[in-house]
């Protein structure tokens, strides 16, 4: 199976928009393969929008600027592979990308094959410029079968910002992944918004189809073309915590060759990353009543565990509160909760009753426990 739990990897769109070029995407796989990034998951190096010329060529087909591209995106695949990682491209449903470079729109076929001639791993498919009448489901009903047919493992990863129910059929189009919000910001309130809409599709994220809450900004820091004041070290930390909770694709929007060493734990923290990577990729349930500010979430792992997740979207600090009957232990059971929180290492022995824990705002706390006879 291409995607049994979501991909890793890094896309151009959050810091270079249409300043991409040829030298950014080697000096990024560099990068990751520098950075331990790679041996940590990340696996594919993703060119966003603008990486064509206005025009096909003579025979329909999409051709790299040169002037961005000089050595042609052959070459910059092989070189993508020669460091272990692998390479992605962008298109668009419509006749148009979102930023008016030419789209796939009746050309599925010939775009899918020049990709996989040029030996792209990875599609990303956005929505843009759909002729009106057109079923945005049957457009990538048609980009799925036209990558299925060049008969090279290509994952494809739909972006149609959550629309049309998209979580109802994307997984009938033959789609790895599936964009289900609009486009991130890089500050706390956007990423806040796009986690909160997806509170209830959660269960929509599997091994097979993953619900893709869109890139990461971790690193970002009001830097690049979705720069909008930047975050925290705590709003990183909760934002990169929540898409791993989520079962999110991780991809790295930021600028790796100015990366801050907490940013860079922080995308290598194998706690968060053993949780978005586990292999039954079970969804979180939802705990709290009272809103979507004071957040938690009770989430199994394959190994035995759990996790007991609070995110404190609040504007200030905050003692958060979960009582463990909420999640299915009765007081009288005999069993208890042991284990630790993951950032601070505060202890958990035996709890059969509540979790109380002080969350600062904007921050998260996640305890990875075991339930343990009393
Ligand atoms: C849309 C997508 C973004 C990015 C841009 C490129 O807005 O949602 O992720 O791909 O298009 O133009």
């Amino acid at each position: 199976m291409l995607v049994q739990t979501p991909p890793m990897g890094w896309n151009s769109w959050n810091t270079f928009g249409e300043n991409i070029n040829e030298q950014v995407v080697r000096d990024t796989a560099d990068a990751i393969v520098n950075l331990g990034l790679r041996d940590a998951g990340y696996e594919y190096v993703v060119i966003d929008d603008c990486w064509s010329m206005r025009k096909r060529d003579e025979n329909g087909r999409l051709v790299a600027n040169p002037e961005k591209f000089p050595s042609g995106m052959k070459a910059l695949a092989d070189y993508v592979h020669s460091k272990g990682l692998k390479f992605g491209i962008y298109s668009c449903v419509g006749f148009l990308t979102c930023a008016e470079y030419p789209g796939s729109f009746d050309h599925e076929f010939i775009d899918a094959e020049t990709f996989a001639e040029w030996g792209v791993d990875y599609l990303k498919y956005d929505f843009c410029y759909k002729p009106g009448r057109a079923d945005g489901a049957l457009l990538y009903h048609r980009m799925g079968l036209a990558l299925r047919q060049t008969g090279r493992e290509i994952l494809f990863s739909a972006c149609n910002w959550g629309r049309e129910d998209v979580e109802k059929w994307i997984r009938s189009a033959g789609a790895h992944i599936y964009r289900s919000t609009g486009d991130i910001g890089d500050n706390f309130q956007s990423y806040k918004e796009i986690a909160v809409s997806q509170f209830n599709n959660l269960a929509y994220s599997t091994p097979g189809c993953f619900n893709d809450i869109d890139m990461l900004i971790c690193g970002m820091h009001g830097n690049g073309n979705v720069a909008l004041g930047g975050c925290t070290e705590a709003e990183y930390r909760t934002h990169f915590a929540m898409w791993c909770l989520f079962n999110s694709p991780l991809m790295i929007g930021c600028d790796l060759s100015k990366i801050d060493d907490e940013c860079l734990a922080l995308l290598k923290n194998k706690e968060l990353l053993s949780i978005n990577q586990d292999i039954e990729a079970r969804p979180p349930m939802k705990l709290t009543r009272d809103g979507d500010d004071r957040t938690v979430f009770f989430r199994h792992l394959s190994n035995g565990e759990y996790i007991l997740a609070f995110f404190n979207l609040t504007d200030c600090d905050r003692t958060m509160y979960q009582g463990l009957f909420d999640v299915g232990l009765p007081y009288d059971g005999g069993y208890g909760f042991t284990g630790y929180e993951i950032f601070t290492g505060e202890k958990l022995e035996g709890e059969r009753e509540r979790v109380i824990v002080d969350v600062p705002m904007h921050d998260c706390r996640l305890f990875r426990l075991k339930l343990t006879k009393i």
